[in-house]
């Protein structure tokens, strides 16, 4: 009897790394054309950011988008109002600045201190200078699949599949978070019949049952929980696009006293992934860059001008 020894070619599956500051780049530089067009019709965008929170997190991401802004040409202009307010305070401050003509956008960072309803205050921006989408009548938009304003993070990480190569049409995507602001958006958005859209998501929460067979399925999945690392490598199938939304800080021996990781184990999961975000530097420049697209389309709209954004 012969035996025969099959001496396999070792293979070694490469993971891609996707870079989102580097797709966040690509956002800026498109940008630029529609910002120029705006100038030439005497137009400069202004973006309103509004804080009421002590929280040092939201405090950095406020100061990020603002000097996002500069960087392209939009106007920024920062209002803050004390925590222990009054909601109707925060209210008036809205109010104001849907009133303002150079003022086209507004973003209201979340979360709000617990005796103002979040929802209360986003109801009281104007929806056409909503750059959140999270104004009832642009979520109900998105929702009949003609959004105005797509909200940021969503976008930010439809547009990361893109860069990536990866059409959502026809894959099984699984959302892990059903918060307002990424997980049901993004379920709308990757639903919508529409160029990266076309997939069948499940969205999943903190009462599904039997997570991790959701999880393993996904040609895509998106974690969105807000729970430090939550998604091991067993909850991932072989071959998957991993995109990791979560950014929590964790005590660590630093400088800062703190590390920030995601809701993916990355050093576990990423050898069975093909293509995974890293935190940070994947899905967070995005969000920025896509509040930077909605801010220009907002001045686009309100000033009647042309700028055919890609
Ligand atoms: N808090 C964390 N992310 C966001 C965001 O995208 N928009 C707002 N308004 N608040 C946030």
């Amino acid at each position: 009897m012969v035996s025969l020894i099959w001496s396999r070619p070792a293979v070694t599956t490469v993971t891609t790394v996707i870079d989102g500051n580097e797709v966040a780049d690509g956002i800026r530089a498109d940008l630029t054309g529609a910002i120029e067009r705006l100038a030439d019709a005497g137009v400069r965008p202004g973006l309103a950011t509004v804080l009421m929170s002590p929280d040092p997190a939201s405090q950095t991401y406020v100061s990020m988008k603002q000097r996002a802004c500069e960087d392209v040409g939009i106007e920024g202009v920062h209002v803050e109002v004390d925590t222990d307010a009054p909601a109707t305070e925060l209210y008036g401050t809205v109010e104001g600045l849907n009133a303002d003509p150079d003022v086209h956008g507004i973003l209201v960072q979340l979360p709000l201190p617990e005796h103002v309803p979040a929802h209360e205050a986003l109801e009281r921006i104007d929806p056409r200078k909503d750059v959140d989408g999270l104004h009832p009548e642009n979520v109900g938009r998105l929702v009949a699949g003609r959004p105005r304003y797509k909200p940021c993070t969503p976008h930010g990480v439809q547009r990361l599949l893109g860069a990536a190569g990866v059409d959502p049409e026809g894959k099984d995507v699984t959302v892990v978070g059903r918060s307002e602001i990424v997980g049901k958006p993004l379920a709308n958005v990757l639903t919508n019949e529409s160029e990266g859209g076309n997939a069948t998501v499940t969205l999943c929460h903190s009462r599904t049952r039997d997570l991790a067979a959701k999880t393993r399925r996904a040609d895509v999945l998106v974690a969105a929980a807000g729970r430090a690392e939550m998604i091991g490598a067993d909850m991932v199938g072989e071959g998957a696009t991993v995109i990791d939304v979560g950014i929590n800080r964790v005590d660590a021996d630093t400088e800062k006293g703190y590390e920030l990781v995601g809701d993916v184990d990355f050093e576990a999961v990423k050898p069975k992934a093909d293509a995974i975000t890293p935190v940070p530097g994947g899905v967070g420049p995005m969000t920025i860059a896509m509040l930077l697209y909605n801010a220009t389309a907002a001045a686009a709209l309100q000033e009647g001008v042309d700028v055919d954004l890609p």
